[in-house]
């Protein structure tokens, strides 16, 4: 039978790389986490109707890389391209924002987009994501793009740089819009981009393709039209993150994928990931939450690509911690070794060691090789001669010296190598 294979464009994460995947998202998280955000379990699929409200009909997460699918009752369902639409709703359908504000969530996990895969480029990507949701205050959005460094900062990145906009507020927005659908209208696009344009004339000017890039370079760029209160918004926003000791660099044409956003807008880059390079972004998004049906509030988040920190990490070649290493391999050589051995693991185990052994009675030579594959410290051989003496060898596999140890006392003995450090 023909080997079956993972789908286009999902990767796998398998030891010793799963590892890194791991820290990668644990470290992300705890910057959210450290900053007051709550956990939300989120559903992978959701009632199609919400990314079409949330995110919006004229992008392209929506309108070509959604997996949308009928359950049984026929409902349209979709896998979720990205979070912030099911924080939106969870905080509506379980009315957290009567509560006090800022609601502060943070989430993790897979999100799908059927693009076209490449290094970086996945159709199952993986995200931590925080959302603050309630309260319009620039220091808020500082908070968010300040966790975000952080996060990056606390894996040890440092070839990266923060680009910042504003795209306004709806106000100021509808002037912009006039200008750009003017501008758009003189130039040669194809049917399909008119047609976006016509929805949201903003899709335009995220267009990666040179034949529409090349004539953008003459677009009007919002910041000329940003009403006020938007000017003075964005300039406390910066303020806050130098403050923060936040670099940032402003980006006029940053604009996003995503059709929510408002006022501050931004996105983090790697320079060593080449084409793929952004790995987060997010901003403010003012109408969001009353386009799925909640109360008229606002917020202000990002999604951190956590397939691509870890690409990014291992370009700047940073060591990642390897949080799983075992402490001790057990060796049984012969039956009642195994019966001997099955205990003192269960029991090595219940006093928070983190303890594996050889299995399939394996030989001597075949184990020890195991023990030093598995990245254990110590290798704990238990032979019919130990047995009988009730005492155990165990080896330190760094300097490869062993230790006669009594079987009743080999918790005592690694505890007290534990204190040792
Ligand atoms: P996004 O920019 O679409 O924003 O995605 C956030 C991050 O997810 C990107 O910067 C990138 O690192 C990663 N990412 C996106 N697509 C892929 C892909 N196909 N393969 C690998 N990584 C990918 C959002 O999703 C918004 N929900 C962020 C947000 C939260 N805005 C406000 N709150």
């Amino acid at each position: 039978m023909s080997k079956l294979q993972a789908p286009k464009g999902v990767p796998d994460y398998y030891p010793p790389d799963s590892e890194n995947f791991l820290y990668i998202k644990n470290t992300l998280a705890a910057a959210a986490i450290s900053a007051g955000y709550g956990y939300v379990e989120l559903p992978v699929f959701e009632d199609t109707q919400l990314f079409i409200r949330g995110v919006g009909e004229s992008t392209d997460v929506v309108s070509k890389e959604m997996y949308v699918f009928e359950d049984r009752a026929g409902r349209s369902l979709a896998l979720r391209p990205e979070g912030t639409a099911g924080v939106m709703r969870l905080i509506a359908e379980h009315s957290l924002d009567r509560n006090s504000l800022p609601v502060k969530l943070w989430y993790a996990g897979p999100f799908f987009r059927a693009e076209r895969p490449q290094l970086g480029r996945y159709r199952q990507l993986q995200q931590v994501g925080i959302e603050a949701v309630g309260i319009n205050d620039p220091a808020l959005d500082a908070e968010v793009i300040q966790v975000a460094d952080q996060a990056f900062k606390s894996i040890g990145l440092k070839q990266y740089q923060l680009h910042l906009n504003s795209l306004g507020c709806f106000e100021c927005r509808s002037a912009y819009r006039e200008q750009l659908t003017a501008f758009l209208s003189t130039l040669d696009l194809d049917p399909a981009t008119k047609e976006r344009a016509a929805v949201n004339p903003l899709r335009v000017l995220d267009d990666k393709r040179p034949e529409v890039k090349n004539q953008l370079v003459n677009a009007p760029q919002i910041a000329k039209s940003l009403c006020r209160a938007c000017v003075e918004y964005q300039q406390e926003v910066e303020k806050y993150l130098l403050q923060s000791d936040v670099h940032f660099a402003p980006k006029p044409d940053l604009v996003r994928g995503l059709d929510y956003y408002t006022r501050t807008t931004f996105e983090f880059e790697h320079s060593l990931l080449g084409a793929q390079s952004g790995i987060g972004g997010g901003g403010r998004y003012d109408g969001l939450m009353k386009a799925i049906g909640g109360s008229d509030i606002s917020g202000i988040g990002f999604g951190i690509g956590i397939d691509r920190t870890l690409l990014a990490a291992q370009a700047e070649g940073i060591a990642l911690a390897t949080p799983n290493q075992l402490d001790i391999f057990v060796i049984p050589l012969g039956e009642g070794a195994k019966s001997m051995a099955v205990s003192l693991v269960h029991q090595l185990r219940s006093n928070g060691f983190k303890v594996d052994m050889s299995y399939g009675d394996r030989a001597l030579k075949g184990a020890m090789k195991a023990a030093d594959r598995s990245g254990a410290k110590y290798a704990v051989l238990l032979g019919e001669s130990e047995l009988n003496s009730a005492r155990v060898q165990v080896k330190d596999l760094t300097s490869s010296s062993q230790t006669d140890v009594p079987l009743d006392k080999v918790v005592e003995f690694f505890s007290n190598q534990a204190k040792e450090g």
